[in-house]
C-alpha cells in the first residue's frame, strides 16, 4: 500500500471543507431543532389543556454526509453549497407520529398556520396513498433560525403520520433492502393488503376513540388555522 504525502496547502484545504460542512449541516440541525420545539409545545400544551397527547413519537434526524452525496450523484446537482441547498429539501427531517389520522393533519395545520413557518411543498400521501400502498403527510417547510452572523431560513422535511402508517412504513423499508429494491411481486402484493389493513384499522381506531370521547370532539379540536391549500399527491409548491 502506498502513502500519500498531502502538503500543508493540501491539508488547510480539507479542513476548510471540513468547516464548511459542519456550518452547512448546523444550519440543518438548528432548524431541526426549531421544528422539533414547536412540535413538542403543541403536545405539552395540548396535553395540559386537554389531557391528551396527540403525538404519540417524535423522531428526526440529519442525512449523513454519504446519503447527501448519494443524493447528489442521484440527481446530478452540482456540487456546491447554494446548489445542494436549493435541491435537497430533506437534509432536515422530522417525523411526527400520531395515534389517529386527524392528528396527524391537525397537527400539521398547527404547525404549518404558524407565522414563521412558510411551506414550500405539501404531498399528501394519505388522501393520495403511493402505488405501493405507502401513507404519510409530508410537508417542506422553511423556518428562520438565528445565528450571530444573522438570519438564515432553513427548509425541514416533516413526515406526519399514524402508527399503522408507520408500522408499515418501518417493514416496506426493511423488504425493499433485504430485496435490495427488487421485492418480488408476492411481497408486493402482500404489502399493498397489508396497507390496507392498517388503513382499516386506522378508521376502526379513531372510530373507537371519537365514541369513547363521547361527544367530547369539541375537547380536543383546536381552532383551525388560517385554511391552506393541500392537495393530494404529486408536489404542490405553495408559497
Ligand atoms: P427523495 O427524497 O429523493 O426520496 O424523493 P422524493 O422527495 O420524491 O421522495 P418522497 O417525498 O416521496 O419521500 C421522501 C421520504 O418519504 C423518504 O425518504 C421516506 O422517508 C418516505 N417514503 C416515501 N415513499 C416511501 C415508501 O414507498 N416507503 C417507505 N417506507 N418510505 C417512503
Ligand atoms: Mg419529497
Amino acid at each position: 500500500m502506498t502513502s500519500v504525502q498531502l502538503d500543508d496547502r493540501v491539508l488547510a484545504l480539507a479542513r476548510e471543507l471540513r468547516d464548511d460542512m459542519q456550518t452547512f449541516l448546523n444550519e440543518y440541525r438548528f432548524g431541526m431543532r426549531e421544528i422539533e420545539t414547536k412540535l413538542e409545545i403543541l403536545r405539552d400544551d395540548f396535553e395540559h389543556q386537554h389531557a391528551y397527547n396527540p403525538i404519540e413519537h417524535l423522531s428526526s434526524r440529519v442525512k449523513s454526509v454519504d446519503s447527501i452525496i448519494a443524493k447528489i450523484e442521484r440527481k446530478a446537482i452540482t456540487p456546491t453549497f447554494p446548489a445542494i441547498r436549493a435541491s435537497i429539501t430533506d437534509i432536515a427531517g422530522v417525523r411526527v407520529t400520531c395515534s389517529f389520522v386527524s392528528d396527524a393533519y391537525r397537527l400539521f395545520e398547527l404547525l404549518c398556520g404558524q407565522d414563521d413557518v412558510r411551506i414550500l411543498e405539501v404531498e399528501d400521501y394519505i388522501a393520495s396513498p403511493k402505488a405501493n400502498g405507502y401513507k404519510s403527510l409530508h410537508a417542506v417547510v422553511e423556518v428562520p433560525v438565528f445565528l450571530p452572523r444573522g438570519r438564515v431560513h432553513v427548509p425541514v422535511e416533516v413526515q406526519f403520520r399514524t402508527i399503522a402508517m408507520d408500522f408499515w412504513a418501518s417493514l416496506e423499508h426493511k423488504i425493499y433492502y433485504k430485496y435490495d429494491k427488487r421485492v418480488p411481486q408476492h411481497l408486493l402484493d402482500e404489502l399493498r393488503d397489508a396497507a390496507h389493513t392498517a388503513a382499516d384499522l386506522d378508521k376502526k381506531m379513531e372510530r373507537l376513540h371519537r365514541e369513547i370521547r363521547g361527544t367530547d370532539e369539541a375537547e380536543t379540536s383546536t381552532p383551525a388555522p388560517a385554511p391552506r391549500e393541500i392537495t393530494g399527491g404529486g408536489a404542490t409548491h405553495i408559497a
